[in-house]
């Protein structure tokens, strides 16, 4: 079976390359699932119910979150009309699921799982301790196994891979919106990256016009920070797993470049 999760979409950019990029991608590397971290999809900022409908109509089947899930207020409403949505399981709101799921094309059961570090971030519960508890109240039926830990810290990202190495398919970091070359499959089975990176405008400091960015360095004084434009490009990796025992077999890091 071939998954293919691509990181953080952000803005319009990120959505453009999604909308002009996916199907292809899809189609030549044989993808049974697509799963995307979609929290910063509105301007870079949250996702609204429309993006929400207009990922899953482009072909993503469940879209992960982040601490920007709660950007837009509107979407607060709308997580119990869409379960394919995710926010992280360890936040205390009881807005929301952090797991779905779901039967791909191919006929293949399968759980998507959303966590949040905790170093340089939000006081939430231990995704650790959050992510055993959803591995327990998973059906033994399920292999396909695949957790987006949306968090900062190299450190933290990596532990969680060992942590669950031979428990799940995959354990794949979003949040920082820059891509690391350390992907690999763990000894017991797991496929792992620290940060699958951006799907939105490299020219750019993580998706944020540049000139704001540094002034804001310089200054220390706030300033509004808009979403850039140029450089577009899809970031993703493609794991192939064994849909018999639910361990990955192989990752590979792709980042398709805009026209
Ligand atoms: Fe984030």
């Amino acid at each position: 079976m071939n998954i293919l999760f691509i990181g953080d979409i952000f803005g319009n950019p990120g959505r453009k390359m999604v909308a002009n990029h996916l199907a292809d991608l899809a189609s030549s590397r044989a993808v049974d699932l697509v799963i995307a971290n979609g929290e910063n999809a509105a301007g870079g900022f949250g996702i609204t119910p429309r993006l929400v409908q207009e990922l899953l109509g482009a072909g993503i089947e469940v879209i992960t979150g982040g601490n920007h899930i709660w950007d837009r207020k509107e979407i607060l409403e709308f997580f119990p009309k869409e379960p394919r949505l995710l926010r992280p399981a360890n936040y205390p709101a009881a807005i929301g699921e952090g797991v779905y799921k779901g039967v791909s094309k191919g006929g293949v059961e399968y759980a998507v799982m959303n966590l949040q570090g905790r170093v340089f971030m939000a006081n939430t519960d231990c995704p650790f301790r959050a992510a055993d508890r959803l591995l327990e109240a998973l059906p033994a039926s399920c292999k396909i196994r695949i957790v987006d830990l949306h968090a900062e810290a190299t450190s933290e990202k990596v532990a969680m891979g060992w942590y669950l190495d031979s428990r799940v398919t995959a354990v794949l970091g979003t949040h920082t919106h820059v891509p690391t070359a350390d992907e690999r499959v763990l000894p017991k089975g797991t496929a792992y990256i620290t940060d699958v990176g951006m799907t939105g405008p490299y020219d750019s400091v993580i998706g944020v016009n540049k000139e704001a960015i540094i002034q804001r360095f310089l200054t220390q004084i706030p300033a509004r920070f808009d979403a850039a434009e140029n450089d577009a490009r899809l970031a993703a990796v493609l794991i192939e797993a064994d849909v018999e025992t639910g361990r990955a077999t192989r990752i590979e890091r792709i980042q398709v470049r805009g026209d």
